[in-house]
Protein backbone atom coordinates (compact mmCIF):
# COMPACT_ATOMS: atom_id res chain seq x y z
CA UNK A 1 0.00 0.00 0.00
CA UNK A 2 1.02 3.73 -0.77
CA UNK A 3 1.05 4.40 2.86
CA UNK A 4 3.09 1.57 4.44
CA UNK A 5 6.44 3.11 6.29
CA UNK A 6 9.57 2.93 4.13
CA UNK A 7 11.77 -0.07 5.43
CA UNK A 8 14.35 1.12 8.00
CA UNK A 9 13.38 5.16 7.24
CA UNK A 10 14.34 6.91 10.08
CA UNK A 11 12.65 10.18 9.20
CA UNK A 12 9.03 11.22 9.77
CA UNK A 13 6.60 9.85 6.85
CA UNK A 14 3.63 12.39 5.59
CA UNK A 15 -0.21 11.21 6.52
CA UNK A 16 -1.93 9.56 3.67
CA UNK A 17 -4.19 11.71 2.63
CA UNK A 18 -7.76 10.47 2.67
CA UNK A 19 -8.39 11.58 -1.44
CA UNK A 20 -5.96 8.84 -2.40
CA UNK A 21 -8.33 6.45 -1.72
CA UNK A 22 -11.34 8.07 -3.08
CA UNK A 23 -10.11 7.01 -6.45
CA UNK A 24 -10.81 3.29 -5.67
CA UNK A 25 -14.60 3.81 -5.62
CA UNK A 26 -14.75 5.44 -8.76
CA UNK A 27 -13.32 2.33 -10.99
CA UNK A 28 -16.20 1.02 -12.28
CA UNK A 29 -17.01 3.43 -15.20
CA UNK A 30 -14.43 3.30 -18.38
CA UNK A 31 -12.44 6.60 -18.93
CA UNK A 32 -10.39 6.17 -21.77
CA UNK A 33 -7.39 8.47 -22.77
CA UNK A 34 -8.42 11.01 -25.37
CA UNK A 35 -7.08 9.80 -28.89
CA UNK A 36 -8.37 12.71 -30.64
CA UNK A 37 -6.77 14.12 -33.19
CA UNK A 38 -5.03 17.88 -32.66
CA UNK A 39 -7.25 20.83 -32.95
CA UNK A 40 -4.68 23.54 -34.62
CA UNK A 41 -5.66 27.07 -34.67
CA UNK A 42 -4.31 30.52 -34.39
CA UNK A 43 -6.08 31.35 -30.90
CA UNK A 44 -3.51 28.15 -29.53
CA UNK A 45 -0.80 29.97 -30.90
CA UNK A 46 -1.82 33.40 -29.48
CA UNK A 47 -2.47 32.23 -26.00
CA UNK A 48 0.81 30.18 -26.16
CA UNK A 49 2.80 33.47 -26.64
CA UNK A 50 0.60 35.47 -24.60
CA UNK A 51 1.72 33.01 -21.57
CA UNK A 52 4.97 31.69 -22.25
CA UNK A 53 7.09 34.98 -23.34
CA UNK A 54 6.16 37.23 -21.16
CA UNK A 55 7.28 34.46 -18.53
CA UNK A 56 10.49 33.96 -20.34
CA UNK A 57 11.31 37.65 -20.63
CA UNK A 58 10.60 37.60 -16.98
CA UNK A 59 13.22 35.42 -16.44
CA UNK A 60 15.89 36.45 -18.59
CA UNK A 61 15.45 39.33 -17.01
CA UNK A 62 16.42 37.88 -13.66
CA UNK A 63 19.42 35.83 -15.23
CA UNK A 64 20.78 39.12 -16.41
CA UNK A 65 20.77 41.00 -13.03
CA UNK A 66 21.96 38.04 -11.53
CA UNK A 67 25.24 38.03 -13.90
CA UNK A 68 25.19 41.82 -13.30
CA UNK A 69 25.25 41.73 -9.53
CA UNK A 70 27.76 39.02 -9.40
CA UNK A 71 30.10 40.59 -11.61
CA UNK A 72 29.76 43.66 -9.50
CA UNK A 73 30.20 41.81 -5.95
CA UNK A 74 33.44 40.34 -7.30
CA UNK A 75 34.76 43.90 -8.70
CA UNK A 76 33.90 45.36 -5.44
CA UNK A 77 35.09 42.65 -3.19
CA UNK A 78 37.85 41.27 -5.46
CA UNK A 79 37.76 36.94 -5.30
CA UNK A 80 39.92 34.63 -4.05
CA UNK A 81 38.64 32.25 -5.93
CA UNK A 82 40.11 31.27 -9.28
CA UNK A 83 37.17 32.24 -11.72
CA UNK A 84 35.18 28.94 -13.33
CA UNK A 85 36.95 27.33 -16.09
CA UNK A 86 35.51 25.54 -18.93
CA UNK A 87 37.58 23.50 -21.46
CA UNK A 88 34.86 22.46 -24.02
CA UNK A 89 33.13 25.12 -25.93
CA UNK A 90 30.07 27.52 -24.28
CA UNK A 91 27.18 28.78 -26.51
CA UNK A 92 26.76 31.86 -26.63
CA UNK A 93 23.49 34.15 -25.63
CA UNK A 94 22.20 34.02 -29.68
CA UNK A 95 22.72 30.09 -29.43
CA UNK A 96 20.95 29.91 -26.32
CA UNK A 97 17.98 31.95 -27.31
CA UNK A 98 17.94 29.59 -30.25
CA UNK A 99 17.55 26.29 -28.96
CA UNK A 100 15.34 27.89 -26.28
CA UNK A 101 12.96 29.03 -29.40
CA UNK A 102 13.18 25.40 -30.93
CA UNK A 103 12.29 23.80 -27.30
CA UNK A 104 9.30 26.44 -27.01
CA UNK A 105 7.67 25.42 -30.97
CA UNK A 106 8.16 21.98 -29.75
CA UNK A 107 6.01 22.46 -26.74
CA UNK A 108 3.50 24.07 -28.90
CA UNK A 109 3.80 21.19 -31.42
CA UNK A 110 2.73 18.59 -28.50
CA UNK A 111 -0.19 20.88 -27.91
CA UNK A 112 -1.12 21.37 -31.15
CA UNK A 113 -0.73 17.29 -31.88
CA UNK A 114 -3.09 16.96 -28.53
CA UNK A 115 -0.36 15.45 -26.17
CA UNK A 116 -1.45 17.91 -23.23
CA UNK A 117 -3.22 21.47 -23.17
CA UNK A 118 -2.33 24.96 -23.19
CA UNK A 119 0.03 24.99 -20.29
CA UNK A 120 -0.51 26.82 -16.88
CA UNK A 121 2.11 27.54 -15.33
CA UNK A 122 0.18 28.51 -12.20
CA UNK A 123 3.39 30.78 -10.70
CA UNK A 124 0.43 32.93 -9.11
CA UNK A 125 -0.35 36.25 -8.52
CA UNK A 126 1.78 39.53 -9.60
CA UNK A 127 2.31 39.79 -6.02
CA UNK A 128 3.29 36.35 -5.33
CA UNK A 129 5.88 36.43 -8.31
CA UNK A 130 7.35 39.90 -6.74
CA UNK A 131 7.35 38.33 -3.45
CA UNK A 132 9.49 34.89 -4.65
CA UNK A 133 11.75 37.34 -6.55
CA UNK A 134 11.88 39.21 -3.48
CA UNK A 135 13.05 36.24 -1.81
CA UNK A 136 15.22 34.53 -4.51
CA UNK A 137 17.51 38.31 -4.88
CA UNK A 138 17.62 38.08 -0.72
CA UNK A 139 19.65 34.67 -1.01
CA UNK A 140 22.22 35.85 -3.53
CA UNK A 141 24.46 37.80 -0.95
CA UNK A 142 24.74 34.34 1.16
CA UNK A 143 25.28 32.24 -2.42
CA UNK A 144 27.76 34.74 -3.22
CA UNK A 145 29.35 34.16 0.27
CA UNK A 146 29.35 30.40 0.04
CA UNK A 147 30.37 30.30 -3.43
CA UNK A 148 33.47 32.66 -3.07
CA UNK A 149 34.63 30.42 0.50
CA UNK A 150 33.27 27.55 -1.12
CA UNK A 151 30.99 26.74 1.93
CA UNK A 152 28.35 23.77 0.84
CA UNK A 153 27.86 21.96 4.61
CA UNK A 154 25.87 24.08 6.72
CA UNK A 155 22.90 22.04 6.69
CA UNK A 156 24.76 19.03 8.49
CA UNK A 157 24.37 19.98 12.16
CA UNK A 158 23.93 18.01 14.98
CA UNK A 159 19.96 17.97 14.52
CA UNK A 160 19.41 16.84 11.07
CA UNK A 161 22.75 14.62 10.60
CA UNK A 162 20.43 11.34 11.74
CA UNK A 163 17.28 12.67 9.86
CA UNK A 164 18.70 12.57 6.43
CA UNK A 165 21.42 11.17 4.44
CA UNK A 166 24.95 12.16 4.38
CA UNK A 167 24.97 13.07 0.79
CA UNK A 168 21.67 14.86 0.92
CA UNK A 169 22.84 17.26 4.25
CA UNK A 170 24.42 19.76 1.83
CA UNK A 171 23.90 23.43 0.61
CA UNK A 172 23.06 21.99 -3.31
CA UNK A 173 23.15 24.98 -5.44
CA UNK A 174 25.04 26.68 -2.26
CA UNK A 175 21.49 27.71 -1.24
CA UNK A 176 20.56 28.61 1.80
CA UNK A 177 19.03 25.84 3.97
CA UNK A 178 19.81 23.02 1.55
CA UNK A 179 16.10 21.44 0.76
CA UNK A 180 15.34 21.69 4.25
CA UNK A 181 13.75 24.98 4.75
CA UNK A 182 10.60 26.77 3.75
CA UNK A 183 12.40 29.37 2.68
CA UNK A 184 13.97 27.60 0.09
CA UNK A 185 11.35 25.30 -0.86
CA UNK A 186 9.87 29.11 -1.53
CA UNK A 187 12.60 30.09 -3.78
CA UNK A 188 13.72 27.11 -5.25
CA UNK A 189 11.28 27.56 -8.73
CA UNK A 190 12.53 30.76 -9.12
CA UNK A 191 16.19 29.56 -8.92
CA UNK A 192 15.29 26.91 -11.39
CA UNK A 193 13.84 28.87 -13.75
CA UNK A 194 16.47 31.86 -13.82
CA UNK A 195 19.00 29.43 -14.42
CA UNK A 196 17.01 27.92 -17.36
CA UNK A 197 15.62 30.93 -18.75
CA UNK A 198 12.27 30.89 -17.71
CA UNK A 199 12.30 27.51 -19.61
CA UNK A 200 12.48 24.66 -16.86
CA UNK A 201 8.51 23.81 -16.77
CA UNK A 202 8.64 23.84 -20.76
CA UNK A 203 11.77 21.23 -20.27
CA UNK A 204 9.73 19.26 -17.65
CA UNK A 205 6.95 18.89 -19.61
CA UNK A 206 9.00 17.08 -22.42
CA UNK A 207 8.76 14.09 -20.66
CA UNK A 208 4.61 13.89 -21.13
CA UNK A 209 5.12 12.55 -24.77
CA UNK A 210 6.67 9.35 -23.76
CA UNK A 211 3.91 9.09 -20.58
CA UNK A 212 1.06 9.45 -23.30
CA UNK A 213 2.74 6.49 -26.09
CA UNK A 214 2.01 4.46 -22.73
CA UNK A 215 -1.33 6.24 -21.61
CA UNK A 216 -3.12 6.30 -24.96
CA UNK A 217 -6.59 4.41 -25.33
CA UNK A 218 -6.51 3.53 -21.84
CA UNK A 219 -8.43 4.31 -18.83
CA UNK A 220 -6.26 7.08 -17.29
CA UNK A 221 -8.16 5.85 -13.44
CA UNK A 222 -6.54 2.78 -13.60
CA UNK A 223 -3.07 3.95 -14.09
CA UNK A 224 -0.59 4.78 -11.50
CA UNK A 225 1.78 7.89 -11.49
CA UNK A 226 4.60 8.18 -8.71
CA UNK A 227 6.95 10.77 -9.31
CA UNK A 228 9.89 10.82 -7.06
CA UNK A 229 11.95 13.71 -6.11
CA UNK A 230 8.85 15.54 -6.80
CA UNK A 231 10.35 18.94 -5.35
CA UNK A 232 7.88 21.24 -5.23
CA UNK A 233 5.63 19.72 -7.38
CA UNK A 234 5.84 21.67 -10.88
CA UNK A 235 5.77 18.74 -13.17
CA UNK A 236 2.64 16.64 -11.43
CA UNK A 237 0.88 19.61 -11.79
CA UNK A 238 1.95 19.23 -15.74
CA UNK A 239 1.24 15.04 -15.43
CA UNK A 240 -2.36 16.22 -13.65
CA UNK A 241 -3.26 18.86 -16.20
CA UNK A 242 -3.18 16.17 -19.33
CA UNK A 243 -4.74 13.20 -16.80
CA UNK A 244 -6.50 15.07 -13.96
CA UNK A 245 -7.74 11.14 -13.01
CA UNK A 246 -4.65 9.88 -12.68
CA UNK A 247 -3.81 8.80 -9.47
CA UNK A 248 -0.45 10.06 -8.70
CA UNK A 249 2.45 9.83 -6.04
CA UNK A 250 5.07 12.41 -5.25
CA UNK A 251 7.90 11.41 -2.60
CA UNK A 252 10.65 13.70 -2.02
CA UNK A 253 12.97 13.44 1.06
CA UNK A 254 12.38 17.29 2.12
CA UNK A 255 9.52 18.17 4.29
CA UNK A 256 9.47 21.67 3.31
CA UNK A 257 9.67 20.82 -0.34
CA UNK A 258 6.64 18.29 0.22
CA UNK A 259 4.99 21.30 2.13
CA UNK A 260 5.04 23.64 -0.90
CA UNK A 261 4.31 20.76 -3.27
CA UNK A 262 0.84 20.19 -1.48
CA UNK A 263 -0.05 24.36 -1.71
CA UNK A 264 0.94 24.29 -4.89
CA UNK A 265 -0.74 21.20 -6.05
CA UNK A 266 -4.16 21.75 -3.58
CA UNK A 267 -6.61 22.31 -7.36
CA UNK A 268 -6.03 18.36 -8.01
CA UNK A 269 -7.26 15.33 -6.30
CA UNK A 270 -6.44 11.80 -7.01
CA UNK A 271 -3.17 12.52 -5.60
CA UNK A 272 -0.88 12.26 -2.33
CA UNK A 273 2.44 13.44 -1.66
CA UNK A 274 5.00 12.10 0.83
CA UNK A 275 7.82 12.69 2.01
CA UNK A 276 10.46 9.47 1.64
CA UNK A 277 12.92 8.32 0.60
CA UNK A 278 13.32 7.11 -3.31
CA UNK A 279 16.24 4.79 -2.18
CA UNK A 280 12.99 2.84 -0.40
CA UNK A 281 9.57 3.76 -2.07
CA UNK A 282 6.89 2.82 -0.06
CA UNK A 283 5.03 1.25 -2.67
CA UNK A 284 4.19 -2.68 -3.48
CA UNK A 285 6.27 -4.35 -5.60
CA UNK A 286 4.62 -4.43 -9.59
CA UNK A 287 1.93 -1.16 -8.24
CA UNK A 288 3.00 1.70 -10.91
CA UNK A 289 2.45 2.47 -14.92
CA UNK A 290 5.13 5.10 -14.66
CA UNK A 291 7.72 6.13 -12.54
CA UNK A 292 8.94 9.57 -13.54
CA UNK A 293 12.13 11.95 -11.99
CA UNK A 294 12.69 15.27 -12.77
CA UNK A 295 15.89 17.17 -12.26
CA UNK A 296 16.32 14.52 -9.85
CA UNK A 297 19.60 12.31 -10.72
CA UNK A 298 21.95 14.83 -11.24
CA UNK A 299 22.22 15.60 -7.73
CA UNK A 300 22.67 11.99 -6.25
CA UNK A 301 25.80 10.02 -5.77
CA UNK A 302 26.37 7.28 -8.76
CA UNK A 303 25.34 4.40 -5.45
CA UNK A 304 22.40 6.17 -5.23
CA UNK A 305 21.55 6.25 -8.58
CA UNK A 306 21.69 2.63 -8.83
CA UNK A 307 20.04 1.74 -5.96
CA UNK A 308 16.96 3.61 -6.83
CA UNK A 309 16.69 2.38 -10.34
CA UNK A 310 16.78 -0.93 -8.34
CA UNK A 311 13.57 0.61 -6.66
CA UNK A 312 12.10 1.86 -9.68
CA UNK A 313 12.22 -1.50 -11.10
CA UNK A 314 10.98 -3.78 -8.85
CA UNK A 315 7.39 -0.75 -8.30
CA UNK A 316 6.46 -0.27 -11.85
CA UNK A 317 4.43 -3.00 -13.37
CA UNK A 318 5.48 -5.15 -16.36
CA UNK A 319 5.49 -3.27 -19.28
CA UNK A 320 5.55 0.00 -17.41
CA UNK A 321 7.72 3.57 -18.32
CA UNK A 322 10.30 5.09 -16.44
CA UNK A 323 10.91 8.69 -17.32
CA UNK A 324 14.09 10.87 -16.34
CA UNK A 325 14.25 14.76 -17.24
CA UNK A 326 17.85 16.03 -16.30
CA UNK A 327 20.81 17.55 -17.56
CA UNK A 328 22.60 16.24 -20.65
CA UNK A 329 25.37 14.19 -20.69
CA UNK A 330 28.70 14.67 -21.93
CA UNK A 331 29.00 14.74 -25.68
CA UNK A 332 25.35 14.79 -26.35
CA UNK A 333 25.36 18.40 -27.80
CA UNK A 334 29.21 18.97 -28.05
CA UNK A 335 28.79 22.85 -28.06
CA UNK A 336 27.30 22.44 -24.74
CA UNK A 337 30.09 20.88 -23.48
CA UNK A 338 31.85 23.95 -21.28
CA UNK A 339 28.35 24.67 -19.91
CA UNK A 340 28.03 22.06 -18.44
CA UNK A 341 31.65 21.97 -17.00
CA UNK A 342 30.82 25.44 -15.33
CA UNK A 343 27.52 24.86 -13.98
CA UNK A 344 28.96 22.43 -11.13
CA UNK A 345 31.71 25.51 -10.16
CA UNK A 346 29.47 27.78 -9.79
CA UNK A 347 26.66 26.18 -8.67
CA UNK A 348 27.79 22.96 -5.47
CA UNK A 349 26.45 20.13 -7.48
CA UNK A 350 29.14 17.57 -6.27
CA UNK A 351 27.51 14.54 -8.24
CA UNK A 352 27.28 16.41 -11.33
CA UNK A 353 30.82 15.18 -12.74
CA UNK A 354 29.97 11.75 -11.94
CA UNK A 355 26.07 12.54 -13.58
CA UNK A 356 27.89 13.43 -16.79
CA UNK A 357 29.57 10.60 -17.61
CA UNK A 358 27.15 8.03 -16.25
CA UNK A 359 25.65 4.63 -18.49
CA UNK A 360 22.04 5.02 -17.51
CA UNK A 361 21.81 2.08 -20.39
CA UNK A 362 23.48 -0.40 -18.70
CA UNK A 363 22.50 0.70 -14.82
CA UNK A 364 18.78 -0.06 -16.25
CA UNK A 365 19.66 -3.01 -18.28
CA UNK A 366 21.25 -4.69 -14.83
CA UNK A 367 18.03 -4.21 -13.34
CA UNK A 368 15.63 -5.30 -15.85
CA UNK A 369 14.57 -1.86 -17.53
CA UNK A 370 15.83 -1.40 -21.16
CA UNK A 371 17.11 1.76 -22.52
CA UNK A 372 14.39 3.02 -25.13
CA UNK A 373 15.40 6.17 -26.28
CA UNK A 374 16.55 9.95 -25.28
CA UNK A 375 15.30 13.38 -26.41
CA UNK A 376 17.07 16.28 -26.18
CA UNK A 377 15.17 19.29 -24.96
CA UNK A 378 17.19 22.33 -24.39
CA UNK A 379 19.47 22.22 -21.49
CA UNK A 380 17.60 19.00 -20.84
CA UNK A 381 17.34 15.62 -21.62
CA UNK A 382 14.59 12.99 -21.24
CA UNK A 383 15.63 9.63 -20.99
CA UNK A 384 12.78 6.38 -21.41
CA UNK A 385 13.29 2.89 -20.42
CA UNK A 386 10.70 0.45 -20.10
CA UNK A 387 10.13 -2.71 -18.22
CA UNK A 388 9.64 -5.73 -19.86
CA UNK A 389 5.93 -6.81 -20.27
C1 LIG B 1 16.78 19.50 -8.03
S1 LIG B 1 15.39 19.08 -7.07
C2 LIG B 1 14.22 18.53 -8.31
C3 LIG B 1 12.80 18.74 -7.85
C4 LIG B 1 11.71 18.56 -8.91
N1 LIG B 1 11.63 17.21 -9.37
C5 LIG B 1 11.86 19.52 -10.08
O1 LIG B 1 11.48 19.16 -11.19
O2 LIG B 1 12.28 20.65 -9.87
C6 LIG B 1 15.85 17.55 -6.34
C7 LIG B 1 14.79 17.08 -5.35
O3 LIG B 1 15.09 15.73 -5.04
C8 LIG B 1 14.86 15.52 -3.67
N2 LIG B 1 15.67 14.35 -3.28
C9 LIG B 1 17.01 14.23 -3.25
N3 LIG B 1 17.36 12.99 -2.85
C10 LIG B 1 16.20 12.32 -2.65
C11 LIG B 1 15.88 11.00 -2.23
N4 LIG B 1 16.82 10.11 -1.92
N5 LIG B 1 14.58 10.65 -2.15
C12 LIG B 1 13.60 11.51 -2.43
N6 LIG B 1 13.84 12.78 -2.82
C13 LIG B 1 15.11 13.17 -2.93
C14 LIG B 1 15.26 16.84 -3.02
O4 LIG B 1 14.66 16.99 -1.76
C15 LIG B 1 14.76 17.84 -4.05
O5 LIG B 1 13.44 18.24 -3.78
Amino acid sequence: MPGRAPRGAPYPVGAISSRWYIFEDAMSAELPMSDQPPRVNVATRVAYGVTQLPRVAWYVGHSLLVRQLSNQARRREGSGRSPARASGPVPDRRRLYADMAALLRRDLANVEAGIYPLPADHDGSLARLIERSRLFFEDLPEIHRRREAGMHQEVWTEDTRNKRPRYYLQNFHFQSGGWLTDDSAKRYDTQVEVLFNGTANAIRRQALPPLQEKFLGRDQRRLRLLDVGCGTGRFIDFVKQAWPRLPCLGIDLSEAYVAEARRHLKRWCWLNLLVANGEAIPVPDQSQDAVTSTFLFHELPPIVRRKMFGEFARVLKPGGRHVIVDSPLNGVEPDYDGMLELFPQNYHEPYYASYLGEDFGTIANERGLTHIRDDNAFVGKVMVFDKSE
